[in-house]
């Protein structure tokens, strides 16, 4: 088949990560007779220095018409002063925005030969596989901001029909699954959670009975994820308590360099990229760990060009690479040997078939 597909760096180890993904559907192109056509944009803290903004109009333009995006990742020291006019990450929510990717897919999978590299102990992790599902277009993030001299706030504002349609994504894909549904809010404090789960008890009732469903408030998830995080299933949750919990959840795998994400809307066209940041302390020094973005790619194959084949082994090619004891440092253990962002790539596609 033939794809569009666009690439946005950005910042830090983004182009590291990113030309790695690149590599490895170079090859799956190669083996599996497809055409790839990549477009790399302009994003992030990259795009400011070269246009004044985070998100350029010709970068919104390609997203739109490729049939998935990938980014690296943006962000870093050079735009983080506080009082800058424009900062790299709302080039990232703009685009998410605009492209209406409001259903956020972090899948949690764990490798057995990795259980040295996460701080819980092994026999915690064993069975653990969960997908969070994190609402992204919506919520505090997209709430009206103020800010006086000596004061600020963030307005947090959800919709009856945003929570339905990303409640229907979550159930929908635990029904492929294990059929259990955790819902995670604040209820106890904060309206827009109330609404969140009368919408979920809602919906859950009249179109989901066979799924089993769990109510858990945000600080006692965040308990539960390491005490028990084999019972988990399915996870949806709104926008920041979803960014969090999954930075949590990256340590039951290892590594924030571990998990890959893909943010969908209605249509097929995605946008994929790791869950982790421009890693400025690790930045341009070739430590970066790949595998989430090659998992972003393995999940772009799937969702975006309904490639199941490839995507599953572009899957295995990672585990394969895993189990030969290739590592970057963020996975490897005192006792092992660390290898680069371009080895590990290598390693990777020598795994695959
Ligand atoms: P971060 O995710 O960049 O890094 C946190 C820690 O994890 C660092 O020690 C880093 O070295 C390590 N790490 C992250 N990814 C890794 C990888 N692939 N391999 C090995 N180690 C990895 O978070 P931060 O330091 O809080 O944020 C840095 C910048 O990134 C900020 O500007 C933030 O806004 C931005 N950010 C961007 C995204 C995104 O573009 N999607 C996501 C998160 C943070
Ligand atoms: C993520 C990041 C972003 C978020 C930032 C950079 C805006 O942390 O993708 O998880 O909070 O959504
Ligand atoms: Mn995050």
């Amino acid at each position: 088949m033939e794809a569009l597909i666009t690439l946005l760096p950005g910042d830090g180890i983004g182009p590291e990560v990113i030309a790695s993904a690149r590599r490895v559907l170079d090859v799956v192109a190669a083996r599996y007779d497809h055409e790839f056509t990549y477009h790399e944009e302009l994003i992030g803290g990259a795009a400011i220095d070269a246009t004044g903004g985070p998100l350029p109009e010709p970068t919104v333009a390609r997203c739109r018409t490729a049939d998935a995006v990938m980014l690296g990742a943006v962000g870093g020291p050079k735009w983080s002063d506080p009082n800058a006019p424009v900062r790299p990450e709302q080039g990232l929510l703009g685009l998410r925005s605009a492209l209406g990717v409001y259903a956020n897919i972090r899948p949690v999978r764990i490798y057995d030969q990795l259980a040295g590299a996460s701080p819980l102990k092994p026999e915690k992790l064993q069975g653990v596989d969960l997908l969070v599902i994190r609402e992204l277009t919506g919520g505090i993030y997209f709430g009206e901001k103020t800010r006086t001299a000596n004061a600020a706030s963030d307005l947090c504002t959800y919709t009856v029909g945003e929570i339905e349609r990303i409640v229907r994504v979550a159930a929908g894909l635990a029904r492929e699954r294990r059929g259990k549904l955790c819902s995670v809010d604040k209820a106890n404090v904060l309206e827009t959670s109330r609404l969140w789960r009368d919408v979920t008890d809602r919906l859950m009732a009249a179109e989901f009975p066979d799924i089993e469903v769990e109510t858990l408030l945000v600080d006692a998830a965040a308990m539960h994820l390491l005490s028990r995080p084999a019972d988990f299933d399915v996870i949806v949750t709104e926008n920041m308590f979803g960014d969090i919990l999954t930075d949590e959840a990256s340590m039951l795998a290892g590594s924030l360099g571990m998990l890959p994400s893909a943010s969908l809307g209605d249509g097929r066209a995605g946008l994929y990229e790791p869950i982790h940041g421009s890693a400025p302390d690790i930045a341009g020094r070739g430590l970066a760990n790949p595998c989430a973005t090659i998992a972003s790619a393995a999940m772009m194959l799937r969702h975006s060009l309904g490639l199941e084949r490839e995507a599953t082994a572009v899957e295995d090619a990672i585990a394969g690479a895993i189990e030969a004891g290739a590592r970057t440092p963020d996975i490897a253990a005192a006792s092992e040997p660390s290898v680069s962002t371009d080895a590990m790539t290598d390693a990777i596609i020598r795994c695959l078939n």
